[in-house]
């Protein structure tokens, strides 16, 4: 499936003019990366302004995480709702997920769960991760034992953000749904609200598209019904708040179609925005291309050669020009990837002022760029290895959660 093919009644229709943007594509025309804006008023979201950062951090009685200060995390729907919720002292869960379609996580994969470990600790609420071996199997030429084995490698990654084994859920969909009938159930019941032109029209699917490709996104959609998961939530409807890229959102645009209609309520939606392929936000970040980004695996001389080699600069050709006209913090990849992991403001400040003037080279940048990430990744690597077979089976088996309903 490509831009091109997309036509009646479409939702990515204007894709073949501006920004590619939906499960299986982001890549973007411009340098300094996808409208945003534009994309807000196509999918139909809100904008997390200043009111509902300043209710978030009144709520929690925490600090907004840098994700939220910073506008990664930039879109929502009905995240209101989940606050006055929280307020009111009703439970709501998170729902996140991967696709796993690699043995090692990407840079950019870890985001949501960043952000994910820091609402779990916020709100003390249980979080759901679906791995869908599945959906990646049906995309991709991978067949179904080896899309299941990448799952478990994907969870390594994921626990290894430092999730509370006590309120978290991970399950892979080849091996939970038959063993949940009330799953089954709920995923037929969203089956039967959503015709093929439904699908075709969000999705883009066509006539040579395999008919579990057509049936998937009731699957992702599944997990935003809590009785789906009667281990943790019995029989209860309990709200749901997903984190994840915005690339998602078609998935729950179609899922808030449907809850109403079966007795649930729509569930609420953060979205942040794309961490860029190393090449810049023209170019498609690809597991398949080891280049095009840093994945969790990579050792620290891999790490410092790719974006020595490959992190596109915002500076000038020369020194001279780059000391007289200073370097564009908007296109520069490295400052791009510090605003995602350097958690220091005001540091980060200082590298923007000191790029833009000139007086901060594009080596130097790419210089604390690897002095930041180093740490982060091999303290991901030694907790990763940590991870051993009983803490997997444990994140992973059917369970009551710690949790008061
Ligand atoms: P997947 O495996 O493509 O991506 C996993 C999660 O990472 C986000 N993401 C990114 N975030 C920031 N920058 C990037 N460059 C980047 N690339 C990916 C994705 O938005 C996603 O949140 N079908 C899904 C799996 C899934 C899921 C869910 C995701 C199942 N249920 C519920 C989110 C919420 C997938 O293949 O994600």
């Amino acid at each position: 499936m490509n831009g091109k093919e997309y036509t009646e009644n479409n939702i990515l229709k204007n894709e073949v003019e501006d920004d590619v943007v939906d499960p299986w594509n982001v890549v973007s025309k411009s340098e300094t990366g996808v409208d945003y804006d534009k994309l807000l008023k196509r999918f139909g979201s809100s904008r997390i302004d200043s009111e509902l950062l300043e209710r978030f951090a009144i709520v929690t009685g925490k600090p907004n995480h840098h994700f939220l200060r910073r506008g990664i995390f930039f879109s929502h729907r009905d995240m209101n709702s989940i606050l006055n919720n929280f307020e009111s002292g009703k439970p709501f869960y998170l729902y996140t997920g991967r696709g796993p379609s690699s043995s090692s996580m990407h840079l950019g994969h870890l985001i949501p769960f960043i952000f994910c470990k820091w609402l779990q600790d916020v709100f003390n609420v249980p979080l759901i991760i679906q791995l869908t071996d599945d959906e990646k199997s049906l995309w991709k030429d991978i067949d179904i034992e080896e899309a299941n084995k990448l799952a478990y490698e994907n969870a390594r990654d994921i626990i290894a953000v430092g999730f509370d084994v006590e309120k978290t859920f991970i399950f892979s969909d080849l091996e939970y749904i038959g063993q949940c009938p009330n799953f089954y159930k709920n995923m037929v019941r969203i089956q039967k609200c959503v015709t093929f032109n439904q699908v075709k029209g969000i999705f883009g699917f066509g006539d040579s598209d395999v008919i579990g490709k057509i049936s998937f996104p009731a699957v992702q959609a599944t997990p935003c019904l809590s009785t789906s998961f009667p281990h943790i939530f019995e029989n209860k409807k309990i709200p749901c708040l997903i984190p994840c890229a915005i690339d998602q959102d078609p998935y729950f645009r179609m899922t808030r179609d449907v809850a109403p209609r079966i007795g649930f309520q729509k569930p609420a939606l953060l979205h942040s925005v794309f961490f860029p392929a190393l090449q810049g936000p023209k170019t498609k970040m690809s597991a398949s291309d080891p280049n095009s980004t840093i994945f969790l695996n990579d050792t620290p001389k891999q790490l410092k050669n790719k974006i020595n080699k490959h992190a596109f600069s915002g500076g000038r050709t020369t020194i001279e020009e780059h000391r007289q006209f200073g370097g564009n913090c908007d296109i520069d990849v490295s400052y791009q990837y510090l605003k995602f992991f350097l958690e220091d403001d005001e540091k980060l400040e200082q590298i923007r002022k000191d790029y833009s003037s000139g007086a901060l080279l594009t080596g130097e940048l790419k210089k604390i760029l690897i002095e930041t990430l180093t740490p982060i990744l091999q303290q991901h690597q030694e907790r990763r290895n940590k991870v051993t077979d009983q803490v997997l089976k444990q994140f992973m088996t059917p369970r009551k959660l710690n949790y008061n309903l």
